[in-house]
């Protein structure tokens, strides 16, 4: 995409070189301290009582060896600050003075556009909370407010404000500022109307609606009186205001949300104030519209579950079932939370307390089990009419689920649940498009690899990795005397085989760019703690050489065992068989030494060997 490249890789790595990775994540708020060369702090991504976030000034990485995130400082605030990676690279460049390279005419003129837009919403989020907090026609709206239980530092947190009974108090103010009046109306707080331009907004609470940045982009307006209707009006959609890309709160909410690795979603302004005002902070709202798509991918780049709280009543769930479809293929866990009949989170929270909501939130339940069990309960489930057509409902709801061995546990959850065959749901998910076959699924118990001792070998590989990556100007010498393809740990060979790679052309490999370039997070998360964990060693030639020594008679002996059935043949008596024996390890011996003086001399060398008799040759 034209935008991605618009930053160079250059331009990367200089923002990356003046942007020390230790002051940026001090200044995020991280209370990091100095431990040995490291730096060590509680981990902003996930709870904990013992530190185990760490931060290397040495290699401008972090790392959490908790939760297992980590990368460079752009990668950091990309995590931390919910920024995306162009708007990180250019946070960055200004805080180090760097000027960017202008994209092209047609898109400045666009930003410069919506910066103007952007402006003149700061410019009326603040007129609009002066006036609610002095003005005296406001008197009414702050009464309002205080009866329904909003203190001064919720308002000001959230900077509601107040538009007057007059239509075209904003406008006077506005144009009086400079603004245009063709700006107002693109922004969506006038409207152009016969007796001239008329404020959108007269008489209401407002709630500024802000992007995941905090650039106010819109309005919603509640209405004081149950006479004035609509009770609740929203700003149109405008070149700043995409209601489908838009969550109310989340540019407050987002840190809380990738700490808690949940986000909590209601349907209200107030509900979200409420709860906030309680503490309860990782609350976001899809105000006036429903979930969308892009709502639901913008929220996966910061949380892997929603609880989503509906007000007494459950028909909302129905009309919200397709936005919680989109979750589900965006790969989100969606849980569901119920409030009593007649509340809603606003309300709950104020009667309640916090401990009691969360206690809800707690007790959530699976969307999916809550969906199969409202089929169940709803309907005459023993006519085999009804059965059929609840057997589709459900499997309409499965087939969203893209991860295989979850979606296998839920067909067999559901066929238990509705008592019928597992092979009729997966028959009517085939109908639906589904392609794959069905294994039989795995029990839940065995779903995580249980956590088995390294082998001495596999000890061997991974020190052998972790110094290459820690001191990649060996890894010429190496390849010429190493195939990374006999590494037997998959991720360790396919690391090996990433840096092979990037040592082609003979330059020095770059462990950065390696991870630039590694789109498959697993592996990232394992580079990344490869590099970052270990004490700083300083002999790692010694180590690598050691390393190499002892898998080449490792991966010897495995050639050895399998030629001995045929090199000892039957007849052989023992004394001939014990000879052979000996043959084959002095070999052995012979050939891992070979490997070993070809390597030293390659190391000498700046000029990289490339020696093709690899291990492969004596297979
Ligand atoms: P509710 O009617 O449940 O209102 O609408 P509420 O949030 O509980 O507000 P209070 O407590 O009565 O003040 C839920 C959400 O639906 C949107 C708003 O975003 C509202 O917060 N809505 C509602 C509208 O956009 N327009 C409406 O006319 C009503
Ligand atoms: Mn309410």
């Amino acid at each position: 995409m034209a935008a991605k490249n618009y930053i160079s890789r250059e331009i990367t790595e200089e923002v990356r070189s003046r942007n020390n990775i230790v002051d940026v994540i001090s200044e995020c708020g991280v209370a990091l301290r100095q431990v040995g060369s490291n730096h060590k702090a509680l981990c902003p991504f996930h709870e904990e009582k013992t530190p185990s976030f760490s931060v290397s000034s040495e290699r401008q990485m972090f790392y959490c060896f908790g939760c297992e995130v980590g990368g460079d400082v752009i990668k950091f605030l990309q995590k931390h600050e919910g920024k995306s990676f162009i708007e990180s690279v250019e946070w960055l460049a200004n805080r180090a003075h760097i000027t960017l390279p202008a994209r092209d005419a047609k898109y400045s003129a666009r930003q410069k556009r919506i910066n103007d837009l952007s402006e003149l919403n700061t410019f009326a989020v603040k007129y609009y909370h002066e006036l609610l907090r002095t003005g005296q026609h406001s008197q009414y709206a702050r009464e309002y407010l205080k009866n329904r239980g909003i203190v001064a530092k919720t308002t000001k947190l959230f900077q509601l404000g107040y538009a007057k009974t007059q239509r075209n108090d904003f406008v006077k103010a506005a144009t009086h500022e400079g603004w245009a009046v063709e700006q107002l109306v693109d922004v969506g707080l006038i409207k152009s109307e016969d007796k001239g331009p008329q404020d959108r907004f007269w008489n209401r609470l407002l709630f500024p609606i802000h992007n995941e940045r905090g650039v106010p982009v819109g309005f919603g307006g509640r209405a004081l009186s149950n006479e004035h209707q609509p009770k609740y009006l929203n700003s149109p959609g405008t070149d700043l205001y995409n209601k489908s890309r838009i969550l109310y709160n989340l540019d407050k909410a987002r840190q809380s949300i990738a700490r808690k690795k949940s986000a909590i979603l209601v349907e209200g302004y107030m509900d979200v104030l409420m709860l906030h005002q309680h503490g309860i902070e990782n609350v976001i709202a899809a105000s006036g519209t429903s979930l969308s798509e892009e709502h639901a991918a913008l929220l996966r780049r910061y949380t892997p579950e929603v609880v989503i709280v509906f007000d007494g009543d459950v028909s909302g769930l129905q009309a919200a079932q397709r936005g919680l479809n989109r979750l589900i293929a965006e790969e989100i866990r969606v849980r569901i939370a119920l409030m009593p009949k007649g509340d809603d989170p606003d309300s709950f929270v104020k009667e309640n307390g916090a401990d009691a909501f969360t206690d809800r939130i707690d007790r959530s339940i699976n969307l999916i089990e809550f969906q199969i069990q409202a089929a169940v309960q709803e309907k005459n489930i023993r006519r085999p009419d009804v059965i059929t057509h609840v057997v589709r409902d459900v499997s309409g709801l499965l087939v969203n689920i893209k991860h295989r061995v979850e979606r296998a546990e839920y067909v067999k959850y559901a066929a238990r649940e509705l008592n019928v065959d597992a092979e009729l749901i997966w028959r009517e998910l085939r109908d639906l498009g589904l392609k794959e076959t069905h294994t039989v699924s795995r029990s839940s118990s065995t779903r995580k690899a249980p956590i088995k001792k390294m082998t001495i070998r596999e000890q061997i590989e991974l020190q052998f990795i972790q110094s290459l990556l820690q001191a990649p100007e060996y890894i010429p010498a190496v390849k010429s005397v190493f195939d990374y393809s006999d590494i037997s740990q998959p991720h360790l060979a396919k690391i090996a085989e990433m840096l092979w790679h990037a040592s082609e052309n003979g330059g020095t490999v770059e462990t950065q760019h390696i991870l630039d370039n590694c789109e498959d997070e697993k592996l990232n998360s394992a580079i990344t703690r490869l590099l970052m964990s270990g004490q700083a060693i300083s002999n790692h030639y010694a180590i690598i050489q050691g390393c190499i020594k002892k898998l080449i008679n490792y991966i010897c002996q495995d050639v050895e065992q399998r030629e001995r059935s045929d090199t000892v043949s039957e007849g052989d008596d023992d004394l001939e068989k014990l000879k052979k024996l000996v043959t084959l390890s002095n070999e052995r011996r012979a050939y891992v030494q070979k490997k070993v003086e070809q390597l030293k001399q390659n190391t000498e060398h700046t000029d990289v060997a490339t020696d093709t008799s690899g291990i492969a040759d004596i297979k």
